[in-house]
């Protein structure tokens, strides 16, 4: 399944080809080599040009084994991990030598250094990905902040928000599914679909291939009560905000009166 046509032009071709990698090579990212991508993801667009954010790097194969359990083994293999943390630390350490007043340590600044570092990494990975390097999100970052706060000894004002595993892919990958565009695009102004249209746009989902075994094997009714029942369910999804939370709040980026 390709979606790109002859109209895309090479950026664009990399882009639409792009597909998650949980499997890696035995082969090291050499030091340059990551340190191009990460010249990349420093040119994203951030906020007030704060870079309001981090980038711990996992190498050292021990720290990686801890890491790696506290995202339940997820990409074992991977060489590299880099946790891109919302960091407003740096700044107020700049400002409190300047003899500014700290002012960064509310909710806004979570916001804005979550967007940053989302944008840093998303850069990242499209440079790795034009290395030939191939990366996974790891969303269980948020599920044990906590714990991963420490293991990196993030100080307050640090918080974890975005894990990538990274490394050179190993076997195939296969291109997943997307909603069609007008399921995503509104012009103008948000059209209210009917129910006809919502169906439509998520039939090729729950035609998929790899979403048709996993209901399967699940023995789930349908797709969305595979992520309802399974993959995300309501009182994990609340015990994880509630614990993220604590995290925020450990962090101190809840100073909101
Ligand atoms: C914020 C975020 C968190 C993610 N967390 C995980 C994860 O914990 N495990 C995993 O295997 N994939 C994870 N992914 C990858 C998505 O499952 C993947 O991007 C999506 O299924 C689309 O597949 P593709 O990236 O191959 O196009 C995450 C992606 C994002 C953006």
């Amino acid at each position: 399944m390709a979606v790109f046509n002859d109209t895309f032009n090479a950026t664009e071709r990399l882009l639409a080809e792009h597909r998650s990698v949980r499997r890696f090579a035995e082969r090291e990212v050499d030091l340059a080599t990551l340190e191009r991508i990460l010249e990349c993801g420093m040119r994203a667009s951030n906020t007030g040009n704060m870079q309001m954010y981090s980038v711990v790097v996992t190498r050292d194969k021990e720290r990686l084994k801890s890491l790696g359990a506290l995202h339940y083994g997820q990409c074992a293999t991977a060489p590299v991990m880099l946790t891109v943390c919302a960091d407003v630390e740096r700044y107020h350490r700049w400002c409190q030598l300047r003899g500014a007043g700290v002012c960064y340590d509310n909710f806004l600044w979570y916001l804005s250094g979550v967007i940053d570092a989302s944008l840093c990494a998303q850069n990242i990975c499209v440079a790795a990905e034009s290395e030939g390097l191939g990366f996974c999100y790891l969303g269980t970052v948020l599920y044990n902040a906590k714990a991963i706060a420490e293991l990196l000894k993030l100080p307050k004002g640090v918080s974890p928000v975005i894990t990538l595993a990274l490394g050179y892919p190993e076997g195939e990958t296969t291109l997943s599914e997307r909603l069609p565009l007008d399921a995503v695009v509104h012009y103008e102004e948000y059209r209210a679909d009917s129910d006809a249209d919502i169906e439509r746009q998520h039939r090729m989902r729950e035609e998929f291939p790899f979403n048709r075994r996993m209901v399967e094997e699940n023995g789930v009714e349908n797709l969305a009560k595979l992520f309802t029942e399974k993959r995300y369910p309501v009182d994990a999804n609340r015990a994880i905000s509630r614990a993220l939370l604590d995290e925020i709040t450990r962090s101190g980026f809840m100073n909101n009166e």
